[in-house]
């Protein structure tokens, strides 16, 4: 039995992240921290709250005591999922995202130095790295040199390096992975698959940034889960994984996939002026995972964006008061 403590695991990816390892490893305990921003979400959870494996706090990664409290319980895994995760949010408020996502980093990698843990997880992403041209033939690798141009970005980055640094002079047990953009159930509908699809399940126009061809790579939640394990079981010690498919679609790919599954016309695009500082692209070059832990994404992006639609389509309830 291994008692794993997931931060930030009311929100997206950590409650699929909770749901999926309680299913798979019966044997084990989760415990998870989460201040419960406008983010976080206990329905997420509901499924699971009477189940004797799970166990919610809720606190500030940023907040010593209570890490350190969280910590006493017998944690033997850290899984940090919590950060503030939205790019336009970051514009208008950097300090919190600094705040948030490298301090509170700091403070869960100084409790787990101090608990002796054997691992923690930190979740990064792609946006690390900087932007892609849209037509270069180039993917990041896991040891290209950050280049973040986005006050959300540059914090991951600065937490990816506090992470690196705890392995290096402490010796601290970490591992790190970069992931590409996720889709599914659970996901706030700020970001764009749930924004266009409640949105489109309401008769409302889209909002797209004016550089619509600009492409992220997309990958299903489940698959993220699923790499998620295969590098906590398999994955090496002070190293990072990227995690992508390689499935590149634009925003507007992205509109008009969905304009024509709600039988909606192109005048429902509405068009705005760019975020500041919009990257373009980003692409991972994941063989690393395939070729070592032997990872492989399984769910088509037609077909899991599909099952994505259908599930805002029947769990209105979900997100209707979020909105
Ligand atoms: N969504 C993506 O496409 C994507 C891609 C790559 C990496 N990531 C990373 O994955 C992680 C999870 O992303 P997500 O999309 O699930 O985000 P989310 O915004 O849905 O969830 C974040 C969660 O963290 C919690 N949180 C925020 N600040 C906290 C604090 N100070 N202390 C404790 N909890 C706090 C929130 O309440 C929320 O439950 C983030 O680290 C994000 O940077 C996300």
């Amino acid at each position: 039995m291994t008692k794993i403590l997931v931060t930030g695991g009311a929100g997206f990816i950590g409650s699929n992240f909770i749901h999926y390892w309680l299913k798979h490893h019966p044997e084990d305990e989760i415990l998870n921290l989460d201040a419960l921003t406008y983010a976080g979400n206990l329905e997420n959870l509901r499924s699971i709250q009477n189940n004797k494996r799970y166990k919610f706090i809720q606190g500030d990664i940023n907040d010593p005591k209570i890490v350190e409290k969280t910590m006493q319980k017998g944690i033997e895994v850290v899984i940090n999922f919590a950060a503030e995760s939205h790019n336009d949010r970051a514009i208008v408020n950097p300090r919190l995202f600094f705040e948030t996502n490298v301090l509170g980093t700091q403070t869960l990698l100084a409790a787990s130095l101090k608990k002796k843990v054997k691992r923690f997880h930190h979740i990064s992403t792609c946006e690390v790295f900087g932007d892609l041209t849209l037509d270069s033939a180039y993917a990041f690798k896991e040891n290209d040199p950050f280049s973040p141009r986005t006050p959300y970005n540059a914090s991951k980055a600065s937490a990816n390096h506090a992470v690196m640094a705890y392995y290096h002079t402490y010796g601290l047990p970490v591992t790190l992975s970069h992931c590409s953009n996720n889709y599914g159930p659970y996901q706030f509908p700020e970001k764009i698959i749930p924004l266009f699809t409640t949105n489109l399940l309401r008769d409302k126009t889209l909002p797209l940034f004016k550089s619509s061809q600009n492409k992220r790579e997309w990958i299903h939640v489940d698959d993220h889960c699923q790499a998620l394990e295969a590098i906590l079981l398999k994955g090496k010690l002070g190293q990072a994984y990227n995690i992508g498919t390689g499935v590149e679609k634009s925003i507007e790919e992205i509109a008009n996939f969905l304009l024509a599954y709600f039988h909606k016309p192109v005048s429902y695009k509405n068009y705005i002026p760019d975020r500041l500082g919009h990257d373009r692209r980003y692409l991972l070059d994941s063989t690393k995972i395939k070729e070592t832990l032997n990872w492989q994404p399984k769910i088509g992006f037609e077909t899991g964006l599909k099952q994505t639609i259908a599930w805002y389509q029947e769990n209105s309830a979900w997100w209707a008061p979020l909105l």
